[in-house]
């Protein structure tokens, strides 16, 4: 049992739980503030995040800094963000499934430890694997449903916006419910 982030994070790093230990520059195990009440997950490291060791650097990385920043959030306030695996996938491609679950194992310490009171899943993968196997981001992105204690949505991923911007305006609705929910519970 790790009582804190910075704990945990020593015992994750050199991991070779999984196959994609095999390709990674950098193990990416998270970032922001280790008494958040929001947690952001996506779905896996990418190029530069690979190089840089820290999640959402890359293009998809600005454009959810420039969500947070339009309800008054940024990674280091309050918010903190990981992904579903902590390795790149070779060339980017989805995490398989027992690449997921074996990962998994740690962002389950990273929840324990951090108590987040409010869970955002950055796409699809995220969402299948922590809300519902069957979640459609099309359908049911912006709505909030309550796990032990925990609140949970799922919203479009920051690269599927780059590549589709005609789906921002709804994902900036999701991120004003996101705010409409901090103020709910007084965070
Ligand atoms: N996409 C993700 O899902 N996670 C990152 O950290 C970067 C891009
Ligand atoms: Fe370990 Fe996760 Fe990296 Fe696999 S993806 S090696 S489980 S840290």
């Amino acid at each position: 049992m790790y009582e804190t982030m910075e704990a945990l994070q020593a015992s994750c790093a050199g991991c070779t739980r999984c196959r994609l230990c095999e390709g990674r520059t950098n193990l990416v195990f998270g970032v922001g503030d280790p008494k958040a009440d929001l947690l952001f997950v996506g779905e896996g490291p990418g190029y530069q995040e690979d190089v840089q060791g820290e999640p959402f650097v890359g293009p998809s990385g600005q454009l959810l800094d420039k969500l947070l920043a339009a309800i008054d959030l940024d990674r280091q306030n309050g918010v903190y963000i990981a992904n579903i695996v902590k390795c790149r996938p070779p060339q980017n491609r989805d995490p398989q499934p027992d690449e997921q679950d074996i990962c998994l194992t740690w962002l389950r310490e990273q929840v324990r430890v951090l108590r987040p009171k409010i869970i955002v899943c950055l796409g699809r993968i995220a969402a299948q694997k922590l809300i519902d196997p069957e979640f459609r981001v099309t359908k049911e992105h912006g709505q909030f449903v309550e796990r032990k204690g925990v609140w949970m949505m799922g919203t479009f991923h920051p690269a599927a916006l780059l590549r589709n911007p005609a789906q921002k305006p709804d994902a900036f609705d999701d991120f004003l419910a996101l705010r409409d929910k901090l103020q709910e519970l007084g965070l």
